[in-house]
């Protein structure tokens, strides 16, 4: 199973879910593939935010080595699901869509935990340390409930009436 996670600048919330579910998934002894990306190219090749990297230790998780990218439309072609943090990453991702099947990769992570809800992972970068341990968690959240739904050897489904607004 390929998965993408996606942010604005692939510095702060999508290597961060990247890194969980990678850690994750190794623990259940689970083959997955995962990497992130960003639309914002000020941060191309930048290393994640040192505070992301700073919760990731302190959880457990190595978040070195990480190197920020863009999306790119071929990542439609190699992964089979493509999470998103908010409405701007959706939009981001939405407007690069080739077709109708590009466009049932996407979804929020945030729906895992509550679907169809469209729930943003707000973005910690202006704020403090306490932004940076909610999306943590949040991100956890998420993934467990990825991890649980892969081992069971399904995705999960993706709601029909899936609205932008
Ligand atoms: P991310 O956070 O999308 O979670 O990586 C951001 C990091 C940098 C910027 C925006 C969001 N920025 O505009 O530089």
């Amino acid at each position: 199973m390929k998965i993408l996670f996606v942010c604005l600048g692939n510095i702060c919330r999508s290597p961060l879910a990247e890194a969980i579910f990678i850690h994750k998934a190794k623990e259940q002894g689970l083959k997955v593939e995962a990497d992130s990306a960003g639309f914002e190219s000020f941060h191309r090749g930048d290393p994640a935010d040192p505070r992301s990297v700073a919760v990731a230790r302190a959880h457990g998780i190595d978040l070195n080595g990480h190197t920020a990218r863009m999306f790119n439309a071929r990542d439609f072609d190699h992964y089979d699901r493509i999470y998103v943090m908010d409405k701007t990453n959706y939009n981001d991702v939405m407007g690069v869509a080739r077709d109708d099947n590009d466009e049932q990769k996407v979804d929020y992570i945030m729906n895992l935990i509550y679907p169809g809800e469209n729930r943003p992972v707000p973005d910690p970068w202006y704020g403090g340390k306490e932004g940076f341990e909610k999306v943590f968690r949040m991100l956890e959240q998420a993934c467990d409930i990825l991890i649980k739904d892969l081992a069971l050897d399904h995705l999960p489904t993706r709601p029909p009436d899936h609205p932008t607004t």
